[in-house]
């Protein structure tokens, strides 16, 4: 298995460039098979979850066509009402989305339940609620999950929690549906707004992606389109907590400055300096940062997905900081790891309380979700000494050249494989 053997201490300096986002690509890959008209994505990102849901509507006979290696022309007009059963679906959380688009375009989805990261109990029934109320008949059979309806008929839906998931997937079976489908207290996430821009780009009518209330009048049909995905907020997030974690002096490219506002004024408070221009930001940081309080919330609140990277920076700051997640039960499983490089971390149901410590030390440490990965790189690179970065498959789900990145802003960090007599040879190598 592959691992990043990472010698910390070096502050990341330079410019880098951010990706697609992930979890916007997700939902657009799985909307693009809803016309029977090729559509082109370009910026998707090169990541396993992403391959995966390729994967997934190739196996159901949609031509997939790999024109570079950030864009795709789909057609879906070979897709019979198959099931989606390909094994690549059960490893990804995004595949949810294709009962959305199959539901609409042919009123009958038949999907492997998802899986997706181990961060605690990920339950679908605001889905479930939504295509229920358009008409259709959902249940759980045999491991999938099945949606059918003779037709579908806009309706007023409250979704009881505010979910990223049911909020796109509900979108995308609603505008296929007849007459207007309302959704109240939707999700306003950034990624909410591409998908509904892609398919508003494919001719549906949505009005309202990123407030709480999103309108849908639904149409007969969609058509084809060319697409270009967003940036990716959180890769972008990443690199800004890495180069406050290093001291270093960041210039991140080919963002959304607004996008990343929960994030540059929490940087600013614990003493980062930002920078921003249309389309960057630079982060600096030459001191040692100051403590704060976190508390994730749905968008434009503090991104879930950041809250690793934060602990992990807050780990290092002058004094105590509590962090309180308040989207998912279960995203601490990475504290003990960090505990082992010598952070002062404490958790307590679902709040850390951290207390900074001067540094960290370089350990063997094992990735437990796709962003506590990350989190754990980011602590790796401003320990002192070497780190081993275990099960980084996680990571590679969501960052592309994560280390290759990396390594371009003078992090010392090398891809190895413990399976591999050379590259075990060259680890002894490194740390002796
Ligand atoms: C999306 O997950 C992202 N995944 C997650 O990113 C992200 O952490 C999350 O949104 C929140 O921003 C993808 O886009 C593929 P939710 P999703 O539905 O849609 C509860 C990453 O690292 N809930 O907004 O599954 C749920 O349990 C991943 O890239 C219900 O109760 O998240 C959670 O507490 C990890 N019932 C809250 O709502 C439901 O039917 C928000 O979940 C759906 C959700």
């Amino acid at each position: 298995m592959e691992f990043y053997s990472i010698k910390g201490g070096n502050p990341l300096v330079g410019e880098v460039g951010i990706s697609g986002a992930k979890n916007a690509a997700l939902p657009i890959l799985a909307a693009a098979i809803m016309t029977n008209e090729t559509t082109v994505i370009e910026n998707v990102p090169d990541v396993s979850d992403i391959r995966a849901i390729l994967s997934a509507i190739r196996s159901i006979g949609a031509i997939v066509t790999e024109t570079d290696r950030h864009t795709f022309k789909i057609n879906g007009s070979q897709i019979h009402d198959i099931p989606v059963v390909d094994e690549a679906v059960k490893k990804i959380r995004g595949s949810y989305y294709l009962i959305g688009a199959l539901l609409g375009k042919y009123h009958h989805a038949s999907v492997t339940l998802p899986k997706g990261c181990n961060i605690g109990l990920r339950p679908i029934d605001q889905h479930v609620k939504g295509f229920r109320a358009l008409g259709a008949d959902v249940r759980i059979e045999h491991g999938m999950i099945v949606a059918e309806a003779d037709e579908l008929v806009g309706s007023h839906i409250y979704l009881d929690v505010v979910s990223v998931g049911a909020t796109i997937n509900i979108m995308m079976a609603a505008s296929l549906a007849h007459g207007m489908t309302i959704i109240e207290n939707a999700a306003k996430e950034p990624h909410v707004v591409d998908c509904a821009n892609f398919l508003n780009s494919m001719g549906a009518r949505i009005r309202g992606a990123g407030t709480d209330v999103i309108r849908i009048r639904g149409v007969e049909s969609l058509h084809g389109s060319d697409y270009s995905i967003i940036p990716d907020m959180i890769e972008a997030g990443t690199f800004m907590f890495a180069s406050a974690a290093t001291r270093g002096d960041v210039t991140i490219h080919n963002v959304i400055p607004k996008h990343l506002e929960s994030l540059t004024s929490k940087l600013e408070e614990i003493g980062c300096q930002i920078e921003t221009s249309d389309e960057a930001v630079r982060v600096t940081a030459n001191k040692r940062l100051l403590n704060t309080h976190v508390k994730t919330l749905p968008y434009p609140g503090f991104p879930t997905d950041m809250q690793p990277q934060i602990t992990v920076i807050l780990g290092l700051a002058n004094g105590t900081s509590i962090v309180t997640e308040s989207i998912f039960e279960s995203r601490f499983k990475y504290v003990d790891e960090l505990v082992r490089m010598g952070a002062q971390i404490k958790v307590e149901g679902n709040t850390a309380i951290v207390t900074g410590v001067p540094s960290y030390t370089g350990a063997s440490i094992t990735c437990p979700d796709l962003r506590a990965g990350a989190g754990l790189v980011i602590a790796a690179l401003a320990a002192e000494g070497y780190s081993d970065v275990h099960d980084v498959i996680y990571i590679e789900r969501g960052y592309e050249d994560f280390p290759e990145k990396l390594r371009s802003l003078g992090a010392d960090i090398e891809v190895l494989d413990d399976e591999d007599p050379e590259s075990m040879r060259r680890r002894m190598h490194l740390v002796s």
